[in-house]
């Protein structure tokens, strides 16, 4: 049984952890627990009741002197009620004041997991069935409830937690901030790890100690961004890569989020994480709910790595639907660093024939082919193809690339709008510009107000329309800037602080509408790269365009920050040509191959301007990959190395479930003269089983697993800047 209910006392155990929950004498929801698997033990005994001094005093109880908010741990805090730390909930009920108090009502537990109109959410399947517990608290005095939803995944040491608010009051309610979780723990000390970075730099791990007081994280951009990510870890000082204590937080939302952690003055640790509030104001008419995005919770006592790998499984198992996620992805060569906009058939063609000729799987045109689109300041929203340019119609130039044995697929940004577009002339009301202002621009585009049906009604039949005129394989779902003003022609003032909520809630359903009349499409995400790379678009999306930054040693740490919370399938990663487009490096190829063979694989050149040894290297790259394509889609990841370390290379390594292969791979990112002996300890292998060992294809010895993870491998010397190796081992049998 994962939920266990016993005198007032809620607790879920997964197959590690245990969380725990309990309504007190003043039906306040505490939370007594979560961490490593305990038992259900009433775990309050651990809460001191002391008068704290300028900590108010909820009435009504003995000891009323000692009993405080502000200090109690709670599951879900709000504010007005005593509470002076970071709380998880502010909403106005009525007075024009902060004057919600939450109270246990009731609670039920289902045998299966919960579902959120309109919101991704991790789902259950056949083979993993999962319990949700719902918590509903209401308002001390009025009818306004509070459900607190939990899904339990035992198997993956996951509880995924979700807020419905219902108001059952004769007037409306107002919402000013609504997380998605709040959590409690007993000590200060946690270290938080977090994913910061810039447009061509994303996801760059940063680690520092909680101080005392409020550390913030958010994205007041309406996408998850590229600035931050909604994936933290807390973990104990002592926690690294492969032992100790660590929790994973991550949101299912793409739009602007908000994570508050806070240090009291008694040294406990309060996290909540949910929807960006910098703008929100929900207004809650009678008999109306809503919703708060899901939180996955995960709890590992086996280090970042333990962490990393449940997470990777719940992705893939239960937040991922597409097909595709256990399917072959293609290996695809994307147009846009071989032409930009400046493009004609001929150009398509030849790069196909040369992706043909070399074995890759699709060919993909990116942005240009549309409206009149030869630069990025006109023709977004004129969604028909430009057959001009493409000296034809879109469905002869993708009947010629499948008759060469490629699948096909289209770049799309469906959620903004050229003001030089026929869109913006004939709606100018569809773009989120506040009337009588100058617009903020972004790329010198406006964004679509996608809380309007109207809007998705036109984006979703001009889409579906190009993807079943020319038998579209793929899409590239493109967004290029961030909200600026959220502004709705369609809603009235005093609910204009809905908007950038009903945007995601839009794209979402937009998403939604294609996958279910498209249910083989595959969507890759991608927001000038990683900018909307969260579980939200996963949901939707089994990869992400990880980077616009495809500068392979740049790429090193951006993958290796991704790879903490998001399995590396969904991690799409090109060779692109060299000096690199953004940065200038000069790389060789074979480096540039090993780094985008850490997610899913492609090309980003011109291929049909390959040296002859290029292309004799793209060919063997494209086979190795293929070769070893379940290592590298289903395959244990295990970082080795940290390319924010100093030291001079950055290692790691896929290995297959039954421990029978492994491939390790290795990129040196400085050169030393008479350089020191470099030894990696591998991971996943088997100590008593006896593994061959191939460098770059030549057999190098047989060893035991015992050796290679307990003693290592020495790694060879590099011979010129930014040189990498790929080691092969195979179980000998
Ligand atoms: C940003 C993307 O990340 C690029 O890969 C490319 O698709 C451009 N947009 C096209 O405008």
């Amino acid at each position: 049984m994962a939920i266990i209910v016993k005198d007032s006392v809620f607790t879920i155990h997964t197959k590690q952890s245990t969380y725990q929950m309990k309504v007190d004498e003043q039906k306040t929801l505490l939370h007594t627990y979560y961490g490593p698997r305990a038992d259900e033990t009433d775990f309050s005994y651990l809460i001191g009741f002391l008068d704290r001094g300028f900590c108010g005093n909820v009435p009504g109880t003995e000891r009323e002197r000692v009993y405080s908010l502000d200090y109690l741990p709670q599951e879900y805090s709000t504010e007005g009620s005593g509470d002076y730390r970071i709380s998880a909930l502010r909403a106005q009920l009525g007075s024009g004041a902060c004057d919600c108090r939450l109270v246990f009502d009731s609670y039920r537990i289902l045998s299966e997991k919960y579902y959120l109109a309109g919101l991704p959410a991790a789902f259950d399947t056949a083979n993993e069935k999962v319990q949700t517990l719902e918590i509903v608290l209401k308002d001390v005095q009025e009818a306004f409830y509070v459900h607190l939803l939990y899904g339990v995944f035992e198997e993956h040491d996951v509880i995924t937690r979700a807020v419905r608010i219902e108001n059952r009051m004769e007037h409306s309610a107002e919402l000013l901030k609504v997380m998605s979780f709040g959590i409690d723990f007993a000590h200060s000390g946690y270290d938080l790890l977090h994913f910061h970075g810039k447009h061509m730099g994303e996801r760059q791990l940063e680690r520092g100690r909680l101080m005392h007081g409020i550390t913030e994280l958010r994205s007041t951009r309406g996408a998850s961004s590229h600035q931050k990510n909604p994936f933290v870890i807390l973990a104990e000082e002592e926690t690294t890569e492969r032992q100790g204590l660590c929790y994973g937080f991550a949101l299912l939302y793409s739009g602007g989020f908000r994570l508050q952690a806070e240090v009291d003055p008694f040294d406990q640790t309060r996290l909540v994480m949910g929807l960006d509030d910098e703008d929100f104001r929900w207004v809650l008419p009678p008999k109306e709910s809503f919703i708060a995005p899901e939180t996955v919770m995960c709890c590992s006592s086996e280090g970042l790595s333990g962490l990393s790998h449940a997470l990777h499984d719940t992705v893939m198992e239960h937040i991922i639907r597409s097909p595709w996620k256990s399917k072959r992805r293609p290996i695809l060569v994307n147009s846009w660093e071989a032409a930009h906009f400046d493009f004609d058939r001929k150009k398509i063609l030849a790069i196909a024939a040369e992706a043909a000729d070399l074995g890759l799987d699709m060919l993909v045109l990116d942005d240009g082919w549309f409206g009149r689109r030869d630069s990025d300041d006109s023709g977004l929203g004129d969604w028909f193809v430009n057959e001009k340019k493409l000296g034809g119609t879109l469905k002869g130039l993708v009947e010629e690339i499948h008759g060469m044995g490629l699948s096909f697929g289209l770049w799309v940004e469906p959620e903004m709008v050229s003001e030089d577009s026929d869109l913006y002339r004939a709606h100018p009301d569809w773009a989120m510009t506040i009337p009588g202002r100058e617009p903020i621009r972004g790329r010198q585009q406006l964004v679509l107000d996608m809380g309007r049906d109207d809007v998705i009604e036109y984006l979703y039949g001009r889409l579906s329309d190009i993807i079943d005129s020319a038998d579209i394989d793929y899409i590239k779902w493109d967004m290029n800037r961030s909200l600026a003003a959220g502004y709705s022609a369609r809603l009235p003032k005093e609910r204009q602080g809905e908007v950038r909520h009903r945007f995601v809630l839009g794209v979402y359903r937009l998403l939604e509408l294609l996958l279910q009349s498209h249910p083989g499409l595959l969507i890759e995400g991608c927001s000038g790269g990683g900018g909307r790379y969260d579980m939200g678009m996963l949901y939707y999306c089994p990869q992400i365009w990880c980077s616009d930054n495809t500068d392979a040693i740049e790429r090193l740490r951006i993958q290796y920050g991704t790879s903490f919370g998001y399995p590396l399938s969904t991690i799409s990663a090109h060779v692109s040509t060299s000096p690199n487009h953004q940065n200038g490096r000069t790389t060789p190829f074979k480096t540039r191959g090993i780094c985008a063979m850490q997610g899913t694989f492609g090309y980003e050149l011109d291929l049909s301007k390959l040296a002859p040894e290029e292309k004799e290297q793209a060919a063997e790259q494209i086979r190795f990959y293929k070769e070893h394509y379940e290592l590298f889609q289903f395959g244990r990841y295990y970082r080795l190395s940290s390319p924010f370390a100093r030291g001079n290379y950055t290692a790691w390594e896929f290995a297959d479930a039954e421990k029978r292969e492994a491939i390790v791979s290795v990129v040196f990112t400085d050169l030393h003269a008479n350089p020191k002996t470099d030894i990696v300890f591998l991971c996943g292998l088997q100590n008593d089983r006896r593994y061959r060992m191939y460098l770059d294809g030549q057999m190098q010895g047989t060893y035991t697993g015992a050796a290679l993870m307990n003693a290592g491998i020495r790694l060879p010397i590099p011979k010129e800047n930014y040189d990498a190796y790929q080691f092969y081992l195979k179980e000998e049998v």
